[in-house]
């Protein structure tokens, strides 16, 4: 039986949310139903609210600590979903993945050095590297048969040019992969073999339908512990994103001392206080609530499947193995990007991320959020429809 209703359709408006506020700055128009920024519209499991509820009745909001037990519950599930035993001492915090890419790469690498991708990939990754001042590798998937697969021969290429810092994202955005254990390991074992620390974000990895299944690249062998550092963090999962809440896992001290060092040199101090509070209550409740979210999404990507089989058969739609983000190839509409775009906005009313975001590799794809009550996705797959008419 279910005990959520991911059918409630909750407003947004009036919260300041990026994803239904902010289409006017970001495209030009409000006047569509927002798909793009990755949050979802649903109700995170009732014990964060209630948790973040009392806290607030206390009243005084002072200066806060992230607590042992938060760290814990961290730990504890960890072991749980993704079978990774990890210590409470290797982890540090920070309020978001993306300030961590950005510590990392200052605390690993120097002015010049190179830092590695995989395009198309999450846009904030290149920005990160290039607004460093770093050398930005591209070594970009290869799509076989509408799905993403590593070129490993460049990988090594690329490796062997001197790379200090790899970014992986598993799973993967936009594509959707959950990167499989032979892959992983084969990255790991590069990397290790070229002097190549690896990055890992894993925001995504508690989002994998079955039988896929989230591997941490650190977990998978023990010197790989050794040049990885993992981005942890429950506001993908549990859509808690304005929280700020992320943790920074790494086994190896050195590593670890480095971006603490970094993070001070920031001014960074500790998380906010309802991040943590947030973070332990989804930890440690979520479980039954994230279960039933994942039934939900993935019959919205059977849905929005058949759906642009039956009515649109020239986008095809890249099956995901995990995310609530579909990856629409549209490169048969003969139509270029900023065509696809103004279709999108003008005639469909629809927002969706352009593909060239992700680069190269992007060119004629969009992105699209299914995170979303059945009748919202039901209505921008209506608007996807009457774009491309
Ligand atoms: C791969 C990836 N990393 C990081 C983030 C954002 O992380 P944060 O909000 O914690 O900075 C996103 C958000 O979409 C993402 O897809």
């Amino acid at each position: 039986m279910k005990k959520f209703n991911f059918d409630q359709i909750i407003q947004r408006e009036n919260t300041s949310s990026v994803k239904w506020e902010l289409t006017k700055e970001v495209f030009g128009t409000s006047d569509v139903l927002p798909m793009w920024v990755a949050d979802m519209d649903f109700e995170p499991p009732i014990e964060v609210k209630e948790a973040i509820q009392e806290r607030v009745n206390h009243g005084i909001y002072g200066y806060s600590f992230t607590t042992d037990s938060t760290a814990e519950s961290i730990k504890q599930w960890l072991e749980k979903k993704h079978n990774w035993s990890i210590d409470t001492d290797w982890m540090l915090y920070n309020h978001g993945v993306v300030p961590s890419i950005a510590a990392a790469i200052e605390a690993f690498t120097s002015p010049g050095d190179k830092v590695m991708l995989q395009s198309p990939v999450y846009a904030p990754f290149f920005g990160m590297i290039s607004q460093n001042n770093r050398e930005l590798v591209n070594s970009p998937l290869k799509l076989i048969n509408n799905r993403f697969e590593i070129d490993f021969n460049d990988f090594e290429d690329k490796l062997k040019e001197g790379v200090k810092l790899f970014l992986l994202c598993n799973p993967h955005n936009p594509g959707g992969r959950v990167w499989s254990k032979e892959e992983l390991h084969k990255m790991g074992e590069l990397c290790y073999q070229y002097n190549c620390l690896i990055l890992s974000d894993e925001i995504h990895s508690d989002l994998v339908f079955g039988p896929h299944k989230h591997i941490p690249i650190a977990a998978l062998d023990d010197k790989f512990s050794d040049i990885v550092i993992t981005c942890v963090a429950p506001t993908k999962t549990f859509n808690l994103a304005g929280l700020q809440a992320s943790a920074v896992i790494t086994a190896n001290k050195k590593l670890r001392r480095a971006f603490e060092e970094v993070q001070h040199k920031q001014g960074y101090s500790r998380l906010p206080t309802f991040g943590s509070i947030g973070m332990e209550a989804a930890y440690q409740f979520g479980e039954d609530w994230l279960d039933e979210l994942l039934t939900y999404v993935h019959e919205n990507v059977q849905t929005a499947k058949s759906f642009i089989q039956e009515h649109v058969p020239t986008i095809k739609v890249m099956e995901p193995e995990g995310t609530y983000l579909l990856w629409l190839d549209c490169r048969e509409l003969g139509l270029d990007d900023q065509e696809i775009k103004e279709r999108l906005l003008y005639k469909g009313k629809l927002a969706l991320e352009p593909g060239t975001k992700y680069g190269t590799g992007g060119e004629g794809f969009v992105r699209m959020n299914i995170a979303c009550p059945r009748e919202i996705l039901l209505d921008g797959l209506e608007r996807l429809k009457k774009a491309f008419a």
